[in-house]
């Protein structure tokens, strides 16, 4: 079956954070939205079929988490990323924020240090500093337009009596999937330092060919036994809207704890349409997500090609996620500016690269899960405005 990722969809008026919230983010309408990380492609329609196929029952009662729900995420795991799990070690979370949230509370205790490794995914910084534990902060390092870890520096920090860290993997925003040797020196540093690490890999599905995700929990069985991995089809199938997720916790001692937060919650139910769309999506979508990473790529390609040409703005091509992080530091603008400029100017609404923390002034986020001609209009704006400064 072909899909077509061409077709325009008119969010708008939909309740969308994407469209129906630009004035209170940018102060205006008027910008092609290129920021929060959903797509403006349709959810697959097997997953509608299968939604409207529990509507039609039209009794929305209590629900359970039936069978299938654990068994195609084990199958899927198994099959895109080469990962043998079992089913008990499946937990649910209504989002992977909760879920970073819920580890904070259920693994450290207040005061402690939790490491992060900005830029990165600003939740991270509140899902430490809500609960009073302290930010850590390993820096990535650019070299040469590429980001790395900083392993020297996270040796150290580890070493000062943090208690967790925070893996983005693959990382947003700087699109880095990270290689096997990479994550084996990290959890080699916090294995000597008792430090547990949460895997958040929401972008596992959309790792661009050639890369390929490798789930840190499957490099070892020491390694999973320190490691809770986050994963989720709302990113891959953009459902995020239907609050589902799902925590793959190896470690017994960690999963009691974790459900014992989900439990005592009460929020351990989640919704019957987020389930039947796990399923559905993780049954039956592989030939879809291949169309869409291809669909992608050819933005990526397209972005990269008619940015570098500006010479004012460097994008980094990234090897995961549909986001591309911009550098835009030979404009000589400061953040302010910077973003006045891609509003008022160039009508796109990216994300600043300020709010991902220490590294990220002078660049933008872009969210390129979009179809290529309106990504096409985005491009000529911008290069349009750069033209007359
Ligand atoms: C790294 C990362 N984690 C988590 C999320 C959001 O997770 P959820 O919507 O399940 O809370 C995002 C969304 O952009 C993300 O980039």
């Amino acid at each position: 079956m072909t899909y077509n990722f061409d077709e325009p969809v008119d969010r708008q008026g939909t309740s969308c954070v994407k469209y129906d919230s630009r004035k209170d983010v940018f102060g205006t309408d008027s910008v092609i939205p290129m920021w929060v990380a959903d797509m403006d492609f349709k959810s697959p329609p097997f997953v509608i079929e299968a939604l409207r196929q529990r509507l039609d029952h039209e009794i929305l009662g209590y629900t359970i988490r039936r069978e299938e729900y654990f068994s195609s995420l084990r199958k899927w795991v198994e099959r895109r990323h080469s990962w043998e799990i079992n089913e008990d070690w499946i937990s649910f979370s209504p989002g992977i924020v909760p879920a970073l949230n819920i580890c904070t509370l259920a693994y450290t205790d207040r005061g402690d240090g939790i490491i992060i490794q900005p830029p990165v995914y600003f939740p991270f910084y509140n899902a430490v500093t809500d609960h009073g534990r302290r930010l850590v902060y390993n820096q990535l390092i650019e070299n040469d337009g590429k980001w790395e870890i900083d392993f020297g520096k996270l040796k150290k920090k580890a070493s000062e009596g943090a208690r967790m860290l925070f893996l983005c993997n693959p990382h947003n925003p700087v699109g880095r999937s990270w290689t096997k040797h990479e994550m084996e020196t990290i959890a080699g540093i916090c294995a000597d330092n008792n430090i547990l690490i949460i895997s958040d890999e929401i972008h596992s599905d959309l790792v661009l060919p050639p890369y390929r995700h490798t789930p840190l929990a499957c490099l070892s069985p020491d390694i999973a036994d320190i490691t809770l991995t986050c994963m989720a089809p709302s990113k891959t199938f953009n459902l995020a809207g239907l609050s589902t997720s799902s925590m793959i916790i190896s470690n017994p001692e960690l999963k009691k704890k974790f459900d014992s937060i989900i439990e005592s919650l009460h929020i351990s139910g989640g919704n019957i349409f987020g389930t039947e769309a796990s399923i559905a999506a993780y049954t039956h979508g592989d030939e879809w997500l291949d169309s869409m990473l291809d669909y992608i790529n050819i933005n990526v390609e397209y972005v990269v090609k008619e940015l570098q040409e500006t010479k004012l703005i460097r994008p980094v091509p990234p090897e995961a996620t549909y986001m591309i992080w911009l550098d835009c530091r030979e404009m000589g603008m400061d953040t302010g500016e910077l973003n006045k400029f891609f509003i008022y100017k160039a009508g796109v609404g990216m994300s600043k690269g300020t709010v991902f923390g220490p590294g990220g002034e002078g660049f933008m986020r872009m969210n390129i899960a979009c179809p290529l001609d309106t990504l096409k209009r985005a491009i000529d704006n911008i290069k349009n405005a750069l033209l007359k400064l």
